[in-house]
């Protein structure tokens, strides 16, 4: 009697545990699109840079009126989802800026050598202003002096109300790199 109710016993044991292993290794097995990985199950690498616009190569206007490009990006160690490319990759956004043509450097310089007669103001595409700070030498000199403060904190850009072109790697920007090293962090 005791020896069959042993026998019972570990047979509903041992089949629990297979329908535990089956239950877990479809859940593991279960691919999901790589754009739903959430972050830290993906790594993505820099994005190309236009070296004139000094923006992500392919940024372009989305639907929802923000600009966004595209970096490659790969799954974490371990971490496998569908859409791959051929080389491994899946691209996600990354933000990005419009530019036109217009430098901040160029800019700033133009305000501090030659604000008085508004050619910062003429390059930015405020002619109107520009005429006057010419007429009246800059306001005498003070409005030279608020047009270098509110060009250098970028409180005034372009007038097309694009953003200034400034290195992408440059200084007075931040932007966080993960990179695989970044990731990558071995225990023990
Ligand atoms: C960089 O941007 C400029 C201006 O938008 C464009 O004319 C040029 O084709 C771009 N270059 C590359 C390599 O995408
Ligand atoms: C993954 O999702 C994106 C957008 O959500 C979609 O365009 C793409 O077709 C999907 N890929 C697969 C393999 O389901
Ligand atoms: C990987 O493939 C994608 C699309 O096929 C391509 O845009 C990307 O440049 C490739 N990356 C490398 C490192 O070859
Ligand atoms: C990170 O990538 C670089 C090259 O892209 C490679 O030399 C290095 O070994 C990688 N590091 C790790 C921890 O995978």
């Amino acid at each position: 009697m005791a020896y069959v109710r042993f026998n019972v016993k570990s047979e509903l044991s041992l089949s629990c545990i297979v329908l535990l292993i089956y239950f877990q290794v479809s859940k593991c097995s279960e691919e999901s699109n790589c754009s739903k990985l959430q972050i830290g199950q993906y790594i993505c690498f820099p994005p190309e840079i236009n070296s004139t616009t000094q923006q992500p190569v392919g940024c372009s206007r989305q639907t929802d009126g923000s600009y966004k490009a595209y970096a490659p990006c790969v799954p974490a160690p371990r971490v496998s989802c569908t859409g791959l490319s051929q080389n491994g990759t899946f691209k996600r956004p990354v933000d990005c800026k419009p530019t036109n043509g217009k430098s901040f450097e160029t800019a700033l310089l133009l305000s501090v050598f030659l604000g008085m007669f508004g050619i910062d103001r003429f390059y930015l595409g405020y002619p109107a202003l520009g005429l006057l700070k010419f007429c009246t030498l800059g306001f005498m000199f003070v409005g030279q002096l608020v047009d270098i403060v509110l060009i250098a904190t970028q409180i005034v850009g372009p007038a097309d109300g694009s953003s200034y072109i400034i290195d992408y790697y440059g200084a007075g920007v931040m932007h966080l790199v993960v990179d695989n090293v970044t990731y990558y962090h071995p225990t023990g």
